[in-house]
């Protein structure tokens, strides 16, 4: 296989843990991450990825310490203050998918001012999992659903993989990759139905450390990958 995969989700881990081998504070780790972002979006447009979705903050990282949360939480301000321009000159566009709920007003204020400059954007999307939770995200697709049959919008046929209209990412191309970084194997609940058929990609590199060279060897990775969808190799 040797195109390049047009949605990439990723889950940035480790930043934690790259600071404290520094002797660091966990949010030095979060700073340094952020960096990242920066970098890998803008690599990943260049590559031909069409969208590129990031797991900043799950519906469990409010279990974190109230500072570590607050840290996190004011990032969107940083990120988009320092990157807006060139997110802009590189016609990215920018959205979210999570629960706006308990996400604080000015960090929301941030993202929906990004993502309204930004709408007109073409070459990709630079999707931010903020607040999200894929069992959260499913148990609100599964209300809509039976709300519309309920109301007799619709008939109670659902069929195939009819019910990712009903998800955040309805908008969305199907994931062709998922990388993890710091060597969890673990999806932490993150897109659990839109990763049925994805390739999966784990690296033991903090995110901090996650540069270009590393997004290489994973899209070279993904290259050797052979997507049967339960068929046989016909080559
Ligand atoms: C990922 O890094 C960032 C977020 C979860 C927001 P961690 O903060 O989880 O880093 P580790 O896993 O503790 O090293
Ligand atoms: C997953 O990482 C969430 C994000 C990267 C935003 P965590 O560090 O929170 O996941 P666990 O705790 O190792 O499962
Ligand atoms: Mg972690």
């Amino acid at each position: 296989m040797d195109q390049i995969p047009k949605h990439i989700a990723i889950i940035m881990d480790g930043n934690g843990r790259w600071a404290k081998e520094r002797g660091k504070a966990r949010t030095k780790g979060h700073f340094e991450g952020v960096k990242r972002v920066r970098d890998i979006a803008i690599y990943a447009k260049e590559k031909g990825v069409k969208c590129l979705t990031l797991y900043a903050f799950s519906t469990e990282n409010w279990k974190r310490p109230t500072t570590e949360v607050s840290y996190l939480m004011s990032l969107p301000k940083y990120f988009f203050g320092t990157y807006m321009e060139e997110i802009m000159a590189n016609d990215i566009k920018i959205e979210m998918i999570g629960e706006r709920k308990n996400i604080p007003i000015a960090a929301l204020e941030i993202f929906d001012k990004a993502i309204e400059n930004s709408k007109h954007n073409k070459s990709m999307i630079l999707n931010f999992a903020m607040n999200y939770g894929a069992i959260d995200e499913i148990n609100e697709g599964i209300k809509k659903y039976t709300n519309e049959v309920l109301k007799g919008q619709r008939e109670n046929d659902l069929k195939g993989d009819e019910f990712s209209a009903y998800l955040f990412t309805s908008s969305l191309p199907k994931v062709d990759l998922m990388i993890r970084t710091s060597g969890e194997k673990r999806l932490s609940n993150f897109l659990l139905y839109q990763l049925a058929y994805s390739e999966l990609y784990f690296t033991d590199v903090y995110w901090p450390d996650f540069d270009h060279k590393e997004f290489d060897l994973a899209l070279d990775d993904y290259k050797k990958r052979q997507r049967r969808y339960g068929g046989i190799d016909e080559s």
